[in-house]
Formats: C-alpha cells, sequence, structure tokens
C-alpha cells in the first residue's frame, strides 16, 4: 500500500484505502461506547482533577489499536492513553475518546478521533460522533460527512461568527496569569456575536469544516486531538493556524503544534488572530527566557 504513496496517481488511492479502514476501526468501537454512554463508571483523574480518564477510554484504545495494526500491520499507533506501539511508515495518532470529561458527565459531546500521517503528511482523517452518528473524514481527494462531500462556510465578520473555544482553563491561568487570561477571554467574548465551550478540540474543529460552526481555538492540544480534524478541515475549505505556544520550534507540522486557530471558509478573524497571536508569542517568550 505505502509503496504506492510514492507513485504519482496512486496517492490519493491509497489514502482512501486508510480513510476507510479509520472509518471501520471507529464504527467497530461504537456500540461499547454507546453502551457506556450514560452509565454508572469509575473515573479517575491523570494529571490534576481536570484531567478525566475512564476504564472506557483505555479499553477503546486497545481495540482501536489492535483493528489498526492488523489492517495495517506495516503502522506506528499513538494513542492518547497507551503511547507508541508498532513501527512503520504510516503514523496513526488516535484519541479513543475525545472529550472524556463530556463523555463521563453525560454530555453529548465527544468523539473518536483517527489521523493518519505518512512521510510528514496528513493523508486521512476520520472524527466519529457515535451519539449523532456522524462520520466526518477526509482522504487527499477530500472532506466527507457520512459520506458525502463536505463544504465549510463562515460568517465573513467576527462580529456575526461563533467562535468555539475552552480557553481559559485552569492550566492556561498557571501558564498566562489568570488577569491576562480572562483579558483575552473577554476581548474575544466582546467580539465574536456567539462564544460556546462545547469541549472536545476534534469534534469542534469538525464542526466548522462542516459549516456549523465559524471558528475555533485550542492552547493546550496534542497530535491526536488534531491530527484527523485539521485535514478534514482543511479538505473542506477551511483554514487551520498552529501555534507554537514555545513548546515546539517554529515551522513544526501543524498536527505537532499544541496550539491553533481554525477558521471556515472565508472567515477574516482580525481580533482572533490577534489574541491568539499574543497567547503565543507570550509562551514563546517565557519558553525563551526558562
Ligand atoms: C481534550 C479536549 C479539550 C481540549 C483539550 C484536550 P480529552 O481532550 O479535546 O476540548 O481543550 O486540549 O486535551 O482529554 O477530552 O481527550
Ligand atoms: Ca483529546
Ligand atoms: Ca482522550
Amino acid at each position: 500500500m505505502f509503496s504506492r504513496f510514492r507513485t504519482p496517481g496512486s496517492r490519493n488511492q491509497s489514502s482512501t484505502e486508510l480513510r476507510l479502514i479509520a472509518q471501520d476501526a471507529a464504527l467497530e468501537v461504537r456500540a461499547a461506547l454507546l453502551q457506556a454512554f450514560r452509565s454508572e463508571m469509575k473515573i479517575d483523574y491523570k494529571v490534576d482533577l481536570h484531567d478525566l480518564v475512564t476504564v472506557h477510554d483505555q479499553q477503546t484504545e486497545v481495540k482501536l489499536r489492535e483493528f489498526l495494526l492488523s489492517h495495517v500491520p506495516d503502522s506506528t499507533f499513538m494513542g492518547e492513553e497507551g503511547g507508541k506501539t508498532g513501527e512503520g511508515p504510516v503514523h496513526w495518532y488516535v484519541d479513543p475518546i475525545d472529550g472524556t470529561s463530556n463523555f463521563a458527565s453525560g454530555l453529548a459531546f465527544w468523539c473518536v478521533s483517527i489521523g493518519a500521517v505518512f512521510e510528514g503528511e496528513i493523508v486521512a482523517g476520520v472524527v466519529y460522533d457515535p451519539v449523532a452518528n456522524n462520520m466526518f473524514s477526509a482522504d487527499l481527494g477530500g472532506a466527507y460527512l457520512n459520506g458525502k462531500p463536505m463544504r465549510s462556510k463562515a460568517a465573513a465578520e467576527e462580529t456575526r461568527a461563533t467562535l468555539i473555544t475552552g480557553y481559559p482553563v485552569a492550566r492556561d491561568f498557571r501558564l498566562d496569569g489568570r488577569q491576562q487570561s480572562l483579558e483575552d477571554f473577554g476581548e474575544l467574548a466582546n467580539t465574536f456575536s456567539t462564544l460556546r465551550r462545547p469541549g472536545s478540540a476534534a469534534l469542534s474543529i469538525c464542526h466548522i469544516a462542516a459549516g456549523w460552526s465559524d471558528a475555533a481555538a485550542g492552547f493546550g492540544v496534542n497530535p491526536w486531538d488534531v491530527t484527523a480534524s485539521i485535514l478534514i478541515l482543511e479538505k473542506a475549505g477551511g483554514s487551520y493556524k498552529p501555534l507554537t505556544l514555545g513548546k515546539v520550534a517554529a515551522g513544526s507540522p501543524n498536527f505537532m503544534c499544541p496550539g491553533y486557530v481554525a477558521l471556515g471558509h472565508g472567515a477574516n478573524y482580525p481580533t482572533l488572530m490577534r489574541v491568539a497571536n499574543r497567547i503565543s508569542e507570550r509562551r514563546d517568550k517565557v519558553a525563551m527566557t526558562a
């Protein structure tokens, strides 16, 4: 399969194969996740009380890992819960449940996120929302919602637009200072017509890709959160601006960057870009002096 990536004319076909395998993997875990959702579950905490995990995160990741590595044996799997397994030219970045705190509390905004990278380029992505049964996907040929081509569209001006952002959370208070973070948040809340904090970076970015919201911004994401949705958004006609936030070198691949601004097609939002760049530059400066 991988040699074809290097053959002109066959790249798209190979990326479609990976997209379909990723879709099948997501569908494979659907029933168990739906059964677990809104049932009694034990909640554990990772870094702090804001960082939840359930047995379903781990169990789902194991199933996805087995599925993907058995269908594409020559690949490397990187999951949020279990880290890296396998070795091969296709790199899977997988979040078994993005939006765990929503999943654990019974709020229906969470998803399975599966991205595939080949030689540094995102070549396939699947974000699956089992509750709504929405399958967002993309390969090198385009973006799809439930198998149909998907196009993003956004309000031209930010004063008419809906912005999704989880900023700030407690971690941002520690990094940026409480007062500064709240000032930045206030500027966004004042400028945008609507500001929402639904949780799940992957599903939020896919809402921009579908034209259901206009922009999203995040300041603490990992490759398994965003790899799939970056391709979905870009192939739907939106744009993704990575932010280094003092954590990765300038010019790093967009899916490795810890921050982002995701814009729907036609969006031109100067306040959002100014605030996001300000947060990123502030953290770059702190990292340089550390
Ligand atoms: C988190 C969610 C959240 C985002 C965080 C992620 P998790 O993932 O996507 O919306 O703001 O940066 O870590 O913990 O629910 O998988
Ligand atoms: Ca996540
Ligand atoms: Ca997760």
